[in-house]
């Protein structure tokens, strides 16, 4: 099978609440702790350097950005850049402010079809993250772990890093494992995607 690739992408709008955009086409949510390189992924899925907002200030997503890809096989979907969850830096008002917005979302999009819940390859023993997955899980939706910023991991120590997350997450396979500097796993996560579009 030839590669799927994402021919065009483009902003379709920014959210504050599940209302203010129709639905139209399937959606994939990205979602996790903030600064895990949520808006860097969609960037490197995407292959633009700045169609979504990435930062090193932890929080730089504050509402609810999608995008929608055209792929090669001339089918669409879209990718939804959620607020991180989590952050110590953000006040308890901001994170109080983000939590319905995330969970409206998610929970209230019939046309949501899974999430991708990226965590930093480095982290270990992220609960909050397990307890989410969980939740989602619990609630039917699909999870997707996706292990960020591997080029930050010496090759010695990666294998261990994704057995562990795959452990910690109750995963059924390892997840699949990314950088949006180097561009590792974006063509396993376009493949991803693409099982969604329509
Ligand atoms: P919020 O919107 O604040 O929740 O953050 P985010 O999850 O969208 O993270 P963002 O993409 O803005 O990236 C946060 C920081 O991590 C930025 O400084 C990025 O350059 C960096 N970063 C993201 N992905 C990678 C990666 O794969 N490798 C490396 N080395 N840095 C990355
Ligand atoms: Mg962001």
């Amino acid at each position: 099978m030839a590669e799927v690739r994402v021919i065009r992408a483009s902003w379709a709008g920014a959210a504050s609440s599940v209302d203010d955009l129709p639905q139209t086409v399937p959606e994939v949510a990205v979602c996790g702790r903030s600064n895990v390189g949520k808006s860097s992924l969609i960037n490197a899925v995407c292959q633009r350097k700045d169609l979504a907002r990435t930062s090193a200030t932890p929080g730089r997503t504050q509402c609810i950005h999608v995008f929608d890809l055209a792929l090669s096989t001339g089918k669409q979907v879209r990718l939804v850049d959620l607020p991180g969850f989590g952050h110590a830096e953000a006040s308890k008002a901001v994170r109080r402010q983000f939590a319905p917005m995330i969970s409206d979302w998610l929970f209230g999009r019939p046309l949501l079809r899974a999430v991708l819940l990226l965590q930093d390859l480095r982290r270990e023993g992220d609960s909050d993250a397990q307890a989410f997955a969980d939740e989602l899980r619990a609630r039917g939706v699909g999870v997707f772990v996706v292990a960020t910023k591997a080029d930050k991991l010496a090759k010695t120590q990666r294998f261990a890093a994704v057995q562990r997350l795959q452990r910690e997450f109750k995963l059924p396979r390892p997840p699949v494992v990314t950088s949006s500097e180097s561009g590792e796993g974006m063509a396993e996560l376009v493949r991803l995607i693409a099982h969604w579009s329509v």
